[in-house]
């Protein structure tokens, strides 16, 4: 099999993460990296053979030997790289979050024009176990009624992106919230959001928010909470799906123990728990679903895979998944602006 050619724009954290998956994959190959800084693209491709180097996302894009680009940077300039990759011709894998639900939009009309890839690079949702808890929800829980997540790590480099909302305006919302909604989505899967009430933190120094929590009410009765952050002084993946005969959950929804970036305990199996009825502790289920690969590989795999099967059908699956997200964290963002305008001297965007 012919292996898809992935040119990486941005050298940074997650760029790092993801390059040896790329490079590694039976489906894909890691033939340019680029940065602002020729340098540090030399230095990142030192331990890539067979990959170059370039200055400046347009010459990678330019790059005939470039099939897909994988967009790496901050969340600021996401859609202006990824529309100059698309109008291109080249297939895209970018990270989440977006700017704004209006700004997925306009790259996802790019994309159906050009008949091209539009992928988010959220990798739990690679996981069998995603695709293995829908297949048994309706099953095992019966109707889906109220989704709640937590996630936090504890973070503090105010030098960091995600302290700069210049760069990722939504801060930890749009970093951790984005897997609550996405979770929301993926399991629950409303239609139409009706109601909103959401509380954020923000760093005293940077003004970026650093926790938030919150609830939604979305159509037919369906509630989702949700609890995000970088101040709970401990990694907390936390997911619980409530239906009406039972409820899953899972402690590492987001990376997964076993093998998700950040994680390698080949001792801890994947999967979800399942009860019902009284059940104490000793009587719930641990449904595993085991995986070879890490669901970051298997994010690699299926992106060349969508690009290879020509799919319309399929990309429009994906496209549909990202925009519902997108949209609900937009909701998330706009209730949080509104209450900042609300009290003077809060809102981070008029200290201009
Ligand atoms: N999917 C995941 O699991 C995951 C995990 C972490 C982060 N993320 C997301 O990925 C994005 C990047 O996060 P990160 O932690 O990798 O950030 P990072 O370490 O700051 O890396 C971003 C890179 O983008 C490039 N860059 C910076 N500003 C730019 C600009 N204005 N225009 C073009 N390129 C620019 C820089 O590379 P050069 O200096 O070489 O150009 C920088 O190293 C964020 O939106 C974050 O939410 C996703």
């Amino acid at each position: 099999m012919t292996k898809m050619n992935i040119g990486i724009i941005g050298t940074g954290f997650i760029a790092k993460i993801l390059a040896p998956q790329i490079q590694s994959s039976n489906k894909a190959r890691l033939a340019a990296v680029s940065s602002r800084t020729l340098a540090k693209a030399e230095k990142f491709v030192a331990n890539y053979p067979g990959a170059v180097a370039v200055e400046g996302a347009d010459q990678l894009i330019a790059r005939d030997d470039v099939d897909a680009v994988y967009v790496a940077t901050p969340t600021a300039a996401k859609e202006d790289v990824a529309s100059r990759a698309l109008a291109a011709g080249k297939q895209v894998l970018i990270e989440k979050p977006l700017h704004s639900a209006e700004s997925f939009k306009r790259l996802s009309a790019l994309a159906r024009e050009k008949g091209l890839v539009l992928m988010d690079a959220t990798h739990f949702v690679h996981h069998p176990r995603t695709a293995a808890m829908r297949e048994r929800l309706a099953d095992l829980i019966g109707a889906p009624r109220s989704l709640h997540t937590m996630f936090y790590f504890p973070f503090s480099d105010r030098e960091n992106i995600r302290f700069d909302p210049t760069n990722e305006p939504m801060g930890a919302v749009g970093d951790m919230g984005w897997y609550s909604m996405r979770a929301v989505v993926e399991y629950l899967a409303p239609n139409t959001l009706e109601d909103i009430k959401v509380f954020a933190e923000r760093d005293p120094q940077s003004g970026a928010v650093i926790r938030s929590t919150g609830v939604l009410k979305f159509d037919a009765g369906k509630t989702a909470t949700f609890d995000v952050g970088y101040t709970a002084g401990a990694a907390v993946m936390d997911l619980t799906v409530a239906g009406t005969s039972g409820i899953l959950t899972q402690d590492d929804f987001v990376l997964d123990w076993h093998s998700g970036f950040g994680f390698d305990n080949p001792d801890i199996q994947t999967g979800f728990v399942h009860r019902s009825g009284m059940a104490t502790r000793n009587e719930f289920a641990f449904i595993e679903t085991p995986s070879e690969r890490s669901q970051h590989a298997l994010m690699i795999d299926n992106f060349a895979d969508l690009i290879r099967n020509g799919d319309a059908a399929e990309r429009e699956i994906w496209l549909s998944a990202t925009e519902k997200t997108q949209v609900f964290l937009d909701a998330i963002w706009q209730e949080i602006q509104t209450q900042a305008r609300a009290v003077p001297g809060t809102d981070p965007s008029s200290k201009k």
